[in-house]
């Protein structure tokens, strides 16, 4: 058994943001995550940080575009707290060190993406926001740190609804015990349970899955974010280009230049991420290829050095100023119900960051607010276990003797989450896929659909495709049960 007094599970901004404030203040904190300690969705993120310090904004108008996008099913008060502690909290990390584009002066550039009504989202290196943001976070680290990477977590430790740590392994095959006061849950999202994604390759709904598993609440599990603009190259998807690109004068377009936008929202280009996808998407179901044309945007490639080198690398002439897009899986507004000071329902365990459903986002995320909550309900979860002290049980863990079966290959949970659970869901489609996670379930098991398992019988890559469908089914059964179409779940009679 490892003790120790806390332990975060993942290493985005949510992570680290708690883990920067906590080894700050002198707690001893392990980190753990399954790849290398920058490989997560937060590193990817290419737009920015929304935040209301420009001089014509103010947090109250960045309340409104939120609960717009998210079709005002949004926990309004979680959202109020968000937008509201967002200006003090982003200052104090600029006051840490971190630097954000400026003009000459030294003043914030804003940019502008999709349902926002003002220019309010602030970026770092033209588009390497998310990367830069993780750098810094990873500069506040301090001695009090202990950072594993290559370590995936595969289960928690809960027993009569008390959380005492992780159980992990990594490659060497060991699997590891840990003991803890408190457990943060900071895995990250879903996305890769879809064939295109702009989600990093260890995405893969573990924390979702462990969290079920331990027994705590979901919420919001249909909402799947896709995203209209990723690299398209032969109907794969090659990286993210960035909305931004769009809030800088990028149109969408079909192979004739004919703007695909006009009439379909008042927004047009910019409208909520939802209703773009669905516009590209029905493009791309027809077999027309969509473009966003970049002939207006200004300084191209300062400004998106990141895009600029995922185009460039895939063979993309950017003179010719037209980038082939189509949607991908990007953000999952469901999860684990959490505060905004990422409580659950399990005593000692917290979720922050995309695994978390804090209800913030409703039904559809408004652009670059995902890094904005890990950053701020980071520093609110590290606040609150600042203020309080917590205490583990001791307990010795029983193996479940649970056996996994036959296993489906990754591509083809793919395949079926895009085909059954994508942009458009057809209601009498959802139950059929729902009958073929079933047929996956493990034979014997106990009281849950996907149960806990024999983990020293399954190696990890089983273990993530287990996850893969434990997560798949969740969303799916969630579908099932909303058979209205509201943001991005976007549902159909037939
Ligand atoms: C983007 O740059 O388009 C992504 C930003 C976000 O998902 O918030």
């Amino acid at each position: 058994m490892i003790k120790t007094d806390i332990v975060i599970i993942g290493s985005g901004i949510g992570a680290l943001s708690v883990a920067g404030k906590l080894c700050k203040n002198g707690r001893k904190v392990t980190v753990i995550t399954k790849g290398q300690r920058k490989l997560s969705n937060s590193s990817l993120a290419q737009g920015g940080i929304s935040v209301a310090l420009s001089k014509n904004d103010n947090y109250k108008l960045h309340y409104e575009d939120t609960i717009e996008a998210g079709c005002y099913i949004n926990d309004k008060d979680a959202v109020m707290t968000l937008v509201s502690k967002a200006p003090e909290i982003i200052k104090e990390f600029i006051d840490g060190g971190m630097k954000f584009d400026t003009d000459s002066q030294g003043h914030l550039l804003f940019g502008k993406e999709g349902a926002h009504h003002l220019a309010r989202i602030i970026h770092a290196g033209g588009d390497r926001t998310g990367l830069l943001v993780i750098e810094q976070l990873l500069k506040n680290l301090n001695e009090n740190i202990t950072l594993i990477e290559n370590q995936m977590a595969l289960d928690l430790r809960v027993k009569n609804g008390i959380c005492s740590g992780v159980i992990t392994r990594g490659d060497d095959k060991i699997i590891n015990y840990y003991e803890s006061n408190v457990t943060i849950l900071a895995t990250g999202g879903i996305g890769q349970l879809y064939p295109c994604t702009s989600n990093d390759i260890t995405i893969t709904g573990d924390g979702l899955a462990m969290a079920y598993r331990a027994g705590c609440e979901l919420e919001n599990l249909e909402f799947v974010q896709f995203h209209p603009t990723m690299l398209n190259i032969k109907g794969k998807t090659m990286g993210l280009i960035s909305e931004a690109v769009r809030g800088d004068g990028g149109i969408l377009v079909t192979k004739d230049h004919k703007p695909i936008m006009e009439g379909k929202h008042p927004m047009k280009d910019l409208a909520p991420r939802d209703v773009v996808s669905r516009v590209v998407y029905d493009y791309f179901l027809r077999g027309d290829d969509i473009y966003l044309d970049i002939s207006n945007v200004k300084n191209f490639r300062n400004r998106f050095p990141s895009v600029t080198e995922i185009c460039e690398s895939n063979g993309i002439d950017l003179s010719k100023n037209l980038i082939p897009v189509r949607p991908g899986a990007h953000f999952h507004m469901g999860g684990v119900k959490a505060t905004p000071y990422g409580e659950t329902n399990i005593k000692n365990l917290f979720a922050v960051g995309e695994v978390a459903c804090t209800g913030v986002h409703g039904a559809n995320r408004l652009a670059s607010n995902s890094l904005l909550e890990g950053i701020v309900f980071g520093n609110l979860l590290a606040d609150k276990l600042l203020e309080s002290s917590m205490k583990s049980e001791h307990f010795e863990d029983a193996i479940s003797n649970i056996i996994l079966g036959e296993l489906p290959s990754k591509n083809e949970i793919q395949d079926k989450m895009m085909d059954f659970i994508g942009i458009v869901r057809h209601k009498n489609k959802i139950a059929e896929i729902i009958d073929w996670f079933k047929h996956y379930m493990p034979k014997d098991k106990q009281s849950m659909p996907f149960d806990k398992i024999d983990i020293t019988k399954a190696s990890n890559k089983e273990i993530e495709i287990y996850n893969m469908l434990t997560a798949g089914y969740l969303i799916a059964e969630a579908a099932l049960k909303r058979d209205k179409s509201i943001g991005a779940h976007y549902i159909t009679e037939d």
